[in-house]
């Protein structure tokens, strides 16, 4: 089964020395699995949401961006200061958002991938937005549009067709989409820490 989405990933720094540092360890991690309801069946299920997924990221991503494309106050972070589209950015971004998809469903929840949370946390704020691809786009992403988009993400009108595309049952589709959410639901959590933290991204909720 595909892991990579691509051989190579402009600006995917996964698992490499110049990530960001999460502010927890793995310890802590498994208080907020805890918090979230997430237990050993739901991993399961997101190894299985990740096969069924694999080779239908750029679908799934291609969905989110319609959303976000029929509204010009999201559209307009994806774009250049002028308002016209930087095909660069989106092409770049973009495999980065379905390698994030497999790494959701597939890769180990431990310190790296916590890391790499806070590295997709900070490229949300004006800490790193912009900087991974070089362009020049609006600074950050309000933290409260983060956190209403997790609906989207998390949308079974969207998910749930692609998860039922291998033939997977309606009770296993749905332990799928569970287990989506909630992984979900715990990233978005991690990912308001700089956003909370006044030294890191002060008022860019
Ligand atoms: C639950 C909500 C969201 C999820 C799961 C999500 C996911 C992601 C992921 C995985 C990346 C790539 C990270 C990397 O570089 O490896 C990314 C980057 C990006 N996202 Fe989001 N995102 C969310 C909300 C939003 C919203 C609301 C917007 C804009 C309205 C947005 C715009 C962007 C942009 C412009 C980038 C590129 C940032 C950069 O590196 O300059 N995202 N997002």
């Amino acid at each position: 089964m595909k892991t990579k989405i691509a051989e190579n990933i402009p600006g995917y720094t996964y698992g490499q020395s110049g990530v960001a540092k999460s502010p927890i360890n793995t310890d802590e991690l498994k208080l907020l699995k805890q918090s979230v309801g997430m237990t050993e069946e739901d991993e399961r299920y997101l190894r299985v949401a990740g096969e069924v997924l694999s080779d239908r990221t750029e679908e799934l991503v291609g969905r989110w961006r319609t959303v976000i494309a029929a509204h010009p106050h999201l559209a307009r972070y994806s774009k250049r200061l002028d308002g016209q589209a930087d095909p660069h950015y989106s092409q770049n971004s973009g495999l980065r958002f379905q390698q994030w998809i497999l790494d959701t469903c597939l890769r180990p929840y431990d310190q790296d991938w916590l890391n790499y949370q806070q590295e997709i946390a900070l490229r949300h704020t004006s800490v790193k937005k912009n900087k991974t691809d070089g362009v020049e786009s609006i600074g950050y992403i309000p933290l409260r549009y983060v956190v209403t988009f997790t609906a989207v993400i998390n949308d079974a009108h969207i998910l749930k067709p692609l998860l039922a595309a291998k033939g997977h049952s309606a009770e296993e589709v749905d332990r799928m989409h569970q287990a989506w959410c909630k992984s979900v639901q715990l990233q978005i959590a991690l990912w308001a820490e700089p956003y909370t933290d006044t030294k890191i991204a002060p008022n860019e909720w």
